[in-house]
C-alpha cells in the first residue's frame, strides 16, 4: 500500500490507526514501500526509562539500495540531483540515477581502498557540491558512519567533532565558493587535525583549484582514485539498528551532542515524511535551500528525496549572490515545484525590493515550506502573498536534529495552515504538553512539548554518552521524550511552537548553545565570567547579547566586542558572533550559583516590568545595575 496521504479523512484515519495499533501501521508502511534484504521480527520495542528504542529489529537492508539501486529499473535516466553552482554563469549539472549510483559506488570503493570498514566513522567537511551527497551515500553503502560537519564551522569546532566520534578519515576539498567568498577548507582541516591523531587519511575533492599543501603521508586527491575505482560496489548488508550517521547539535552545556541515528527507522520515517509534507509526485522538482551539514539537508536534500526517486536540487551559493533575486531565478530556471527554506531567509528577502521577485516566473511552485524556527506572521504573509501568489500552501515544519524527520506540520492542501502554527502532528507522533509539575495538559493549553511514544527516526543515543542522552531528553518528564521547546495548543488541536525553554538560542535558524559561546568569551584575558542570551532580531529571529564581568575595573569597551567575536569565530564559527556586549559587575544568580539567564533575557528584551520575584537571588542588587547599564548603552 502506498504511504501517500491524500485527504484529511485519510490523515485522520491514519492517526487513529497509528495510535491504536502502531505495530501494524508501521509494518505496512515499511513492508510495502522499501526493499529489505530480510524482514524484521519485531516492529518496535522501547523503554524510555533506559532509554532504549528499537525499530524493525531483525530486519536487514542497505539504505542506498533504497535510494539508488531500486530506481535503476524504472528511472535510471531521470535526474536525481540538479546541482546549481554558486556562480550563476556556470552550468547546472544534472546527475541521473544511473550516474549517481555509479559515482556513489566509485566513492565507496575509494573509501574501502583507504581502509574504511563497516562501523568506522568518516568525517565529511565539504561545501554544497555533489560530492557531499555522494560521500554521504558512499559511507552508507559500505556501512561506515558518516559525520557531516557544516563547512562554516571553525577548526576548533571541527576538531572537537572529529575527536568525539574518533573519525578515521576526513573528506574535504581545496575550498568552496559561497557568494563572493572562497572558503579555504583545507587550511581549516589542517589546523583541526593538529589535535586529531586518530585521523589516518584525508581525501580531497578539487573544487576551487586553489593551491593547497598536501601532507604526503596523510592527504590525497580523490579524483585519480575515483577514476580507477570500479563503479560496482555491493551494498553492505546492515541490521536495521546499525548506526547510519552521527550529526552534532548544540546543547545547553559544554560539548556538542553527537546525535546517533540508525538505519531502518530513519529510512522509513524520512521517506514517509518527505512524500507527504511535500506531496511529491513524479516529474516534480524539489528544492530545499538548507546545507547538508544540518539535519534538514540529511533528511530532505539527500535521503528523503532519493528514497522517493525524486529530483532534488542542491544549491552551492547564498540567497544574496549575485543579487537578492537568486532564489527566484533558480525556481524559474529549474521549474521548482516544492521550495523549502528557513524563516530567516524569508525575512531577509522580504526586506528587498519586490522587483527581485516579480521579475521571475514562480508559477511552477505548488508547495512552500519553512523550517528551523518559529515563523512570524509578517514573514508568513509575505511568503504567502509574494512567493505563493496567495494560493500556494505553506507547510510550517517543526522538528529537530534529534527527531530525524518532520514531526508537526500542516500537510499542504490537506491540513489547513494557520500562520505561526506548525499545526498537527504526523500520524504516529503522540504529542503531549506538560505543565511545570509534570501533569499532562488537556485541551487548549500551554506547556513543555513532549512526545510520549517512540517513532522510527528518533535518535537512539548521544554518541559515547548515553547518560547525557537520558538526562537531556528523558529526565525532565517521566516516560516522555522532552523536546526542549515550549508550545501552545489551540481548541482545534493545532500546535504553535513558542521557542526553546532551555539554554539553546536559535540564530538565523542555527541552533546554538549558550555554554560553548560563554566558554569562548571566557578565553578573553580581560573577562572573568560571562552570560549570553538571545534577543529579538528582525531578520535573524534572535541575536546574541553578552553580559561580561571584567577581571579589572577599568576594562575598555571599545574593541571588546570585536575581540570577543574573534574568539567566538575561532572556537565555534562566525554564526555564533555577538551583536552586543555589556560590561557588568555581576550576573544574577540563584543561591546555588546558577546564572539566571531568564532574567537577563527579559532585561535584554526591555521587559523589565516582568522580571518576577528576584528577591530569592543571591545578588538581587545587580539586576538594577544591569538595567541602568543597558539603558545608558542605548
Ligand atoms: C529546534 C531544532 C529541524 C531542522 C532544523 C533545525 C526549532 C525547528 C521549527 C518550526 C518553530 C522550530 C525548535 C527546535 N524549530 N523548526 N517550524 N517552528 N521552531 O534543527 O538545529 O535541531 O533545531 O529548532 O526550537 O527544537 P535543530
Amino acid at each position: 500500500m502506498s504511504y501517500h496521504i491524500q485527504s484529511y479523512q485519510q490523515y485522520q484515519k491514519d492517526c487513529l490507526q497509528a495510535k491504536s495499533d502502531p505495530g501494524q501501521f508501521w509494518d505496512v508502511i515499511a513492508r510495502d514501500n522499501f526493499v529489505w534484504r530480510k524482514p524484521w521480527h519485531t516492529t518496535f520495542e522501547f523503554d524510555f526509562s533506559i532509554p532504549e528504542v528499537k525499530w524493525f529489529e531483525g530486519g536487514q537492508l542497505n539504505i542506498t539500495e533504497n535510494c539508488l539501486d531500486r530506481h535503476l529499473a524504472d528511472r535510471a535516466l531521470q535526474t536525481a540531483i540538479i546541482f546549481e553552482p554558486n556562480n550563476p554563469q556556470s552550468e547546472a549539472e544534472h546527475i541521473n540515477y544511473l550516474d549517481l549510483h555509479q559515482r556513489v559506488c566509485r566513492f565507496a570503493n575509494v573509501l574501502k581502498d583507504n581502509g574504511v570498514v563497516k562501523g568506522d566513522r568518516v568525517c565529511i567537511y565539504l561545501p554544497m557540491i555533489p560530492e557531499l551527497a555522494i560521500a554521504v551515500l558512499a559511507c552508507a553503502r559500505i556501512g561506515a558512519i558518516h559525520s557531516v560537519v557544516f563547512a562554516g564551522f571553525s577548526s576548533t569546532a571541527l576538531a572537537t567533532r572529529i575527536v568525539d566520534c574518533n573519525a578515521k578519515l576526513v573528506v574535504t576539498s581545496d575550498g568552496g565558493f559561497r557568494g563572493d567568498k572562497i572558503l579555504d577548507l583545507k587550511t581549516i582541516v589542517d589546523k583541526a587535525l593538529e589535535d586529531c591523531a586518530m585521523v589516518e587519511a584525508v581525501l580531497l575533492v578539487r573544487r576551487t583549484g586553489n593551491q593547497v599543501v598536501l601532507r604526503p603521508d596523510r592527504d590525497a586527491w580523490i579524483e585519480p582514485q575515483l577514476e580507477s575505482a570500479s563503479h560496482d560496489c555491493p551494498a553492505e548488508v546492515m541490521e536495521s539498528e546499525d548506526p547510519l550517521f552521527i550529526l552534532y547539535t548544540s546543547g545547553s552545556t559544554g560539548q556538542p551532542k553527537g546525535m546517533m541515528h540508525t538505519t531502518g527507522g530513519y529510512m522509513v520515517y524520512s521517506a514517509y515524511t518527505f512524500k507527504n509534507y511535500f506531496q511529491y509526485t513524479d516529474g516534480n522538482v524539489y528544492w530545499c535551500t538548507a546545507d547538508i551539514g544540518w539535519i534538514t539537508g540529511h533528511s530532505y536534500i539527500v535521503y528523503g528525496p532519493l528514497l522517493n526517486g525524486a529530483t532534488t536540487v542542491m544549491f552551492e551559493g547564498v540567497p544574496s549572490y549575485p543579487d537578492f533575486g537568486r532564489f527566484w531565478e533558480i525556481v524559474e530556471k529549474h521549474k521548482v515545484t516544492q521550495f523549502y527554506t528557513a524563516p530567516t531567509a524569508i525575512r531577509a528577502l522580504a526586506k528587498q525590493p519586490l522587483s527581485f521577485v516579480n521579475s521571475h516566473d514562480l508559477s511552477s511552485l505548488k508547495v512552500l515550506g519553512t523550517v528551523g524556527e518559529p515563523i512570524n506572521e509578517e514573514a508568513w504573509q509575505w511568503y504567502h502573498e509574494h512567493i505563493g501568489g496567495g494560493t500556494t500552501p505553506i507547510t510550517d515544519t517543526w522538528w529537530q536534529t534529534e527527531t530525524g524527520g518532520i514531526m508537526i506540520a500542516n500537510l499542504p492542501g490537506i491540513i489547513a495552515a494557520k500562520p505561526t502554527f506548525a499545526t498537527k502532528p504526523m500520524p504516529g507522533i503522540q504529542v503531549v504538553l506538560k505543565s511545570e509539575d509534570s501533569q499532562s495538559l488537556d485541551g487548549p493549553a500551554e506547556g513543555s512539548l513532549c512526545i510520549d511514544f517512540p517513532w522510527p527516526s528518533m535518535a537512539r543515543t548521544i554518541w559515547g554518552n548515553h547518560s547525557r542522552f537520558k538526562e537531556t531528553y528523558f529526565s525532565a518528564f517521566q516516560g516522555c521524550y522532552f523536546t526542549g521547546d515550549g508550545a501552545i495548543r489551540d481548541d482545534q488541536g493545532n500546535y504553535r511552537i513558542t521557542g526553546r525553554v532551555d539554554d539553546v538560542i536559535i540564530v538565523s535558524g542555527h541552533n546554538l548553545g549558550t555554554a560553548p559561546i560563554e566558554d569562548a568569551i571566557n578565553e578573553h584575558p580581560e573577562i572573568a565570567e560571562s552570560a549570553v542570551v538571545g534577543r529579538h532580531h528582525d531578520i535573524k529571529g534572535q541575536s546574541l547579547c553578552g553580559f561580561v564581568i571584567p577581571k579589572h575595573q577599568n576594562l575598555e569597551v571599545s574593541g571588546l566586542l570585536s575581540g570577543v567575536n574573534v574568539l567566538i569565530s575561532d572556537q565555534i564559527g562566525p554564526i555564533a558572533k555577538l551583536d552586543q556586549i555589556l560590561i557588568v559587575s555581576g550576573l544574577p544568580k540563584t543561591r546555588s550559583g546558577k546564572i539566571m539567564r531568564r532574567i537577563l533575557r527579559k532585561i535584554a528584551a526591555g521587559e523589565t516590568d516582568h522580571l518576577g520575584d528576584i528577591s530569592t537571588l543571591l545578588n538581587p542588587e545587580v539586576v538594577e545595575e544591569i538595567i541602568s547599564q543597558l539603558n545608558q548603552s542605548k
